[in-house]
């Protein structure tokens, strides 16, 4: 595991844009896997940013990202595709064909899941699969279990998640309460992953999974057996 350590979110940002953006130097036609949820937001304008100046090209860059809620349409405003089109996918050159993110509202998840999977292998697998971390241990939304789930799978959600999501709701009905997921397997099959955690509030679970027993519990654990993990970490609310 190589780890740095940050000072501020600006700094955080900008380190792990240079690794995302290194990668797609490196092979033009890379597969990322992306996340959602606030950490990654500076990354990604930083990734915008380059390739709006012509330095950074994700014309042949295809994307797959981590989760989806379900039910949501991708144009619903709090839907993981809505997001992603706001944050990068509409600040860049990339194709919107070699973009993917689970179709929340498909009439059936296993399908979809099963599809995902697919898509993912048939694109050679993920090169560099850019992660969070949840407050209970999650990647993607694989939430804290007793077995770790290897394929995409739907997935109810916890408590602690639907709390922490929450904020993005205006009622806890319009909440989704389930999600489709990336499952352990493409996640760890991977050639290289970028965890990034900002925040204080972030640290006790980030130091558990890293340095506590792997366990299904803390999900998050399994990549400490991954053989080539990179983890860009602030621990000050900077
Ligand atoms: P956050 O979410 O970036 O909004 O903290 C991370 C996660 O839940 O995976």
């Amino acid at each position: 595991m190589r780890s740095i350590h940050v000072k501020s979110y600006a700094q955080l940002s900008f380190e792990a844009a240079k690794i995302i953006a290194a990668q797609i130097a490196l092979k033009q036609d890379t597969v990322l896997g992306l996340a959602t949820g606030s950490t990654p937001v500076g990354a990604y304008q930083q990734l915008a940013e380059w390739n709006q100046q012509g330095k950074l090209d994700f014309s042949q860059v295809r994307t797959f990202n981590l989760d989806e809620y379900r039910g949501l349409a991708g144009d619903h405003p709090q839907s993981y595709r809505y997001f992603m089109q706001k944050h990068l996918f509409s600040q860049i050159n990339i194709l919107p064909g070699n973009t993917h993110v689970p179709q929340g509202d498909c009439a059936d998840a296993s399908a979809e899941c099963a599809n995902y999977d697919s898509s993912i292998l048939a694109a050679g697998g993920i090169d560099l699969q850019l992660l969070g971390i949840g407050h209970n241990g999650h990647i993607g939304f694989n939430e804290p279990s007793n077995c770790f789930v290897l394929p995409t799978h739907e997935v109810a959600l916890t408590q602690r998640t639907l709390e922490a999501n929450s904020r993005f709701f205006d009622a806890a009905e319009q909440q989704p309460r389930s999600a489709l997921t990336m499952g352990i397997a493409p996640i760890m099959q991977a050639k290289r992953i970028l965890l990034i955690s900002q925040g204080s509030e972030k640290m006790p679970i980030l130091e558990k999974a890293l340095y506590g027993p792997v366990t299904p519990e803390v999900p998050a654990s399994i990549l400490q057996l991954h053989p080539n993990l990179t983890v860009i970490y602030n621990e000050s609310d900077c």
